[in-house]
């Protein structure tokens, strides 16, 4: 009953949000001029979007009517700044499977915790409200930041596709990590007794 009264989209340091595509629009816009935010996001060629052809992707695609889709936006607790953008995509309902994807665009928010809170609170919406089985995610080998933030969510490494990036004139792996239900109950399980033993 407890978890039942508890504000589903908010964590410890942020919560998720839908915002206007407006704003949207300009914060991708301008987190995307980032090239080093761009490379750890994304495979594809670094490119440039303006604001008004950003809107028109985000109101079609990204905050459209998709049911394989469900995104959410950051915002810390603390002074309410839009920090970042987190979702899960790729939905597959038969299987109770679906790919997440998060950028923190404002990059002095990096390492200080709001990613992995922010992957938290999606778990729990994936697992308690979406009644998914697990959720999947691709990183690339040259991103330790994400990878250590989605093991400390509770994802473990499934398998890698070798060599499969071209950056920096050398080649990359991609690094395939997943989490189960069963797994995610359990960290719940342990850390409820660590916050009981605490208290
Ligand atoms: C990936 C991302 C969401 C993680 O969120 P975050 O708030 O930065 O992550 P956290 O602070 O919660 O955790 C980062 C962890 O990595 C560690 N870390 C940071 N830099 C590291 C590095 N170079 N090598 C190894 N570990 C590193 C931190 O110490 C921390 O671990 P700790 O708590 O055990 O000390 C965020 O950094 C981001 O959006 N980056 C840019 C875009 C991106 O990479 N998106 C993901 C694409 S798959």
């Amino acid at each position: 009953m407890e978890t039942m009264n508890k504000n589903l989209f908010h964590g410890e340091l942020v919560r998720l949000t839908l915002e206007d595509a407006d704003r949207v629009a300009a914060a991708f816009s301008r987190w995307g001029q980032d090239m080093e935010y761009a490379r750890l996001l994304d495979s594809g060629p670094v490119r440039l979007f303006s604001s008004s052809i950003m809107r028109q992707w985000i109101e079609k695609e990204y905050l459209g009517d998709n049911p394989g889709m469900v995104n959410f936006f950051i915002r810390t607790l603390a002074d309410d700044r839009l920090i970042g953008f987190i979702g899960l995509g790729g939905i597959h309902w038969n299987h109770g499977d679906a790919f997440v994807g998060i950028g923190i665009g404002e990059r002095e928010y990096w390492g200080k915790g709001y990613g992995t809170d922010a992957m938290r609170v999606l778990l729990r919406f994936a697992f308690e409200e979406l009644n998914l089985h697990r959720v999947s995610l691709t990183v690339f080998e040259y991103n330790p930041r994400a990878i250590r933030s989605y093991e400390k969510a509770g994802f473990a490494v499934e398998g890698r596709v070798r060599e499969f990036v071209h950056r920096g004139g050398r080649r990359w792996d991609m690094i395939c990590m997943g989490i189960l239900r069963r797994e995610w109950e359990q960290m719940q399980r342990v850390s409820a007794v660590t916050q009981q033993e605490a208290a």
